[in-house]
């Protein structure tokens, strides 16, 4: 079977000879096996459409996976990859060498960073992006004599990814098994989730100094957290949240690592998340939107202070084969460009604002518990019931399942929530279209059927 099947690879294959070879040999993350739907293979992508070797047609309200900010399928960035393939497609970034798109990229994303970022470390995703975060923030201490200070604080339902410092500073307990014994050293804190905590930021800024007055302010190295949380259901904190929590850190020493792998270019209305909130974190990571994910890309971004401690005798010694790959950076600076050429960071903010007043309206219907955004990261909250604001977990699966079935929508579902981070090219009419698909989904499968 194996022989034969090899014997047919490559383009020969027909529909359903791919549905059998994506069972039988493609492990995909988060598959669940046994499920017996249809695998929708994806053969093609332009703007906010994309289109499946059945020939369907689907809206993408999720930008691939939350990637996608100049839309699918654009010329110009096939452009710059095929332009820089050409002049040199890669050549390693270690030791004394480099290449002329990641200095030129480096250089850019220092001017767009908050005022304190100076340096730039280039990553493959937005894992590797965490790791070397959490690896800077210990080195930092250790370096600067300090070498106890090496907990990590995060928060719960944050995520961070999956390799293993990521993943264990990931607070959702389905990422912890299996695979231990996980890094120790990291403590999780709870979320600003409004919706569901009475007093927010009052309550995790109390939580925050106890918890330093529990562990020993001068043992905690970092806290990691996405200034708004994506997977954890888009959670936007109260606005005085960052900057109260900032100001703990700063006090006792401790240094800020924004995860804004989603956040990050242009997705929230300004170039970073921490632009939002006004808050200058110590270390940024990020990928995904550096290059709408046309290429595999992750920046870190890092204050002068912490860059000059880097790259102190001996150096950072750490390196990634595809570590500031040119053809990558070049897609990313031209990414950049259409970002800005197009204006879709103002997009963004004004057609955000727009997806997020009609959500509004959807709260007459009885399973709407909350709504929220920033930007084009927006949230749906179900509930069983709006006093006791149970949530309805098993809606919200079944949602996630039939949006892409029988409303040709693309969102996502994570526990009792409907997440969605269109491309930034989304339009007025994409986002009627979102809202109508939402609406017809819950009045058909909500408590009101
Ligand atoms: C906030 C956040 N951090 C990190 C990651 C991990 O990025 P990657 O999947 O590129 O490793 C993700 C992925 O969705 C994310 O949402």
């Amino acid at each position: 079977m194996a022989t034969e099947l090899k014997a047919n690879m490559g383009l020969a294959g027909s529909g359903e000879d791919l549905q059998r070879w994506d069972r039988e040999h493609l492990i995909h993350p988060q598959y669940v096996p046994g499920a017996d739907s249809r695998t929708r293979i994806m053969v093609k992508g332009k703007g906010v459409r994309l289109e499946d070797a059945d020939g369907r047609e689907y809206l993408d309200a999720t930008g691939g996976l939350w990637c996608a900010q100049v839309g699918h399928g654009r010329r110009e960035l096939a452009e710059a990859a095929a332009g820089q393939i050409e002049q040199l497609e890669f050549f390693a970034s270690f030791w004394d060498f480099s290449n002329e798109p990641s200095v030129r990229l480096a250089h850019r994303l220092v001017e767009l960073a908050p005022d304190n970022i100076g340096g730039v470390y280039f990553t493959v995703g937005g894992s590797e992006s965490n790791e070397i975060a959490m690896m800077m923030a210990r080195m930092y201490h250790l370096r600067n004599g300090q070498p106890e200070r090496n907990l990590i604080l995060s928060r719960k339902d944050g995520y961070h990814g999956i390799t293993y410092a990521a993943r264990t500073a990931t607070g959702l307990d389905s990422f912890h098994g299996e695979i231990g014994p996980l890094p120790e050293g990291y403590h999780y804190l709870t979320a600003p989730k409004p919706y569901r905590l009475e007093n927010c930021t009052d309550f995790c800024v109390e939580e925050l100094e106890r918890t330093l007055a529990e562990l020993g302010a001068d043992r905690v190295a970092a806290m990691i957290g996405e200034p708004i949380m994506g997977v954890g259901g888009m959670v936007v904190p109260p606005d005085d949240y960052w900057p109260r929590i900032e100001a703990v850190l700063k006090e006792h020493g401790i240094l800020l690592i924004f995860d804004e792998v989603v956040t990050a270019y242009g997705r929230t209305g300004t170039w970073f998340g921490a632009q939002q909130f006004g808050v200058a974190p110590d270390l940024i990571s990020t990928a995904k939107g550096i290059t709408s994910g046309y290429l595999p890309l992750g920046a870190v971004l890092v204050s002068e202070q912490v860059r000059d401690v880097v790259l102190r005798d001996p150096g950072f010694v750490a390196g990634f084969t595809y570590t500031g790959h040119p053809t990558c950076c070049a897609v990313a600076l031209r990414n950049l460009e259409l970002l800005e050429e197009e204006d879709l960071l103002e997009n963004a903010a004004t057609i955000g604002a727009y997806l997020l007043e009609r959500f509004e309206e959807l709260r007459d219907l009885p399973c709407v518990g909350d709504v929220r955004g920033k930007g084009l990261m927006l949230g749906i909250e179900l509930v069983k019931d709006r006093e006791t604001k149970e949530p309805a977990v098993e809606l919200a699966e079944e949602l996630g399942e039939r949006f892409t079935d029988e409303a040709h929508v693309i969102i996502r579902n994570v526990e009792q929530n409907l997440i969605f981070s269109p491309p930034l090219v989304f339009t007025r009419e994409d986002c009627d279209e979102v809202v109508a698909a939402v609406r017809a989904m819950l009045e058909k499968y909500g408590p009101s059927a």
